[in-house]
């Protein structure tokens, strides 16, 4: 998709739909087709036009692209395509995933099962781990010993995935960022109701972005003075991926926090 980010590895960074990650690493990977995000009518034109296409690789949110969430219906309404045309649907859950978005996949808020779903980040709570997770027809695509790296599936690590999934479904975590995510942004919407420079705020769980109508890359630097570590993504759209396990209280520190570091931003 436009705007998309996968990653670095070279056919996830060929796929990334933004130029600016991919220059200097060329040649890329041949064979993507991108289409704009949240538009089913561009992605059912391509079906149309018959090209040799195989699968759909798609976040269910794009995270770099500034926390841009599609109309609900929209990953259901791909599923659909991808099942009328025989295309794989590939879901990059690396950000949105392991109950960032309120859910522990960002899947379940549209109640679909994709073929191929990508984890990695919170999976291992900082133990580097990366998943391809295969559903159905993807299953036969890459059969064991067929693909492979030197510490891939190493024991350390998936036992870390394991305990780390583990304590998030037993402790509710998912939900507990649903609720987290929710008073956050009640706090900032009311917080900045007023501040003329925002120009959209926007969540799902704890996936939150303020966008505003300027840069505010030097917003990184002012939040770090208050303690807090910030992005800036889109270069003005500041993106929130605040701890799962953030408290009440916290939540709240942060939300006053960022309202002063906002409503002193002066460009
Ligand atoms: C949506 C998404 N996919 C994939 C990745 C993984 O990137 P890498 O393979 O470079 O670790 C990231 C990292 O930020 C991401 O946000």
């Amino acid at each position: 998709m436009q705007n998309a980010f996968h990653g670095r590895t070279m056919a996830t960074l060929s796929a990334t739909g933004n130029r600016k990650v991919q220059a200097g690493f060329e040649p890329l990977v041949a064979g993507f087709v991108r289409a704009p995000f949240n538009d089913i009518g561009a992605i059912e034109a391509i079906a149309k036009n018959n090209r040799n296409v195989a699968a759909i690789l798609v976040e269910p949110v794009q995270g770099e692209a500034g926390i841009v969430i599609p109309d609900s219906g929209y990953l259901q309404a791909l599923r659909k395509i991808c099942n009328r045309n025989d295309w794989l649907l590939m879901l990059d859950e690396v950000q949105t995933g392991m109950g960032r978005s309120g859910k522990l996949f960002a899947r379940q808020h549209e109640a679909i099962i994709p073929d191929v779903m990508t984890l990695a980040k919170a999976l291992g709570n900082g133990v580097p781990i990366g998943a391809c997770v295969c559903a159905g027809v993807a299953t036969d695509v890459i059969q064991p010993g067929k693909h492979g790296s030197t510490f891939g599936g190493n024991p350390l690590a998936c036992r870390a995935a394991y305990t780390v999934l583990d304590y998030m479904i037993e402790n509710g975590i998912a939900e507990q960022a649903a609720e987290r995510g929710t008073q956050l942004f009640e706090a900032l919407q009311l917080g900045l109701a007023d501040n003329v420079q925002v120009a959209a705020m926007r969540h799902l769980g704890l996936l939150l972005a303020v966008e505003l109508k300027q840069p505010c890359q030097a917003l990184v630097s002012l939040a770090l003075e208050q303690g807090l570590l910030i992005n800036v993504t889109a270069d003005n759209v500041l993106r929130l991926l605040p701890p799962l396990i953030m408290n009440q209280a916290q939540t709240a520190e942060l939300a006053a926090k960022l309202i002063d570091c906002i409503s002193h931003f002066t460009g």
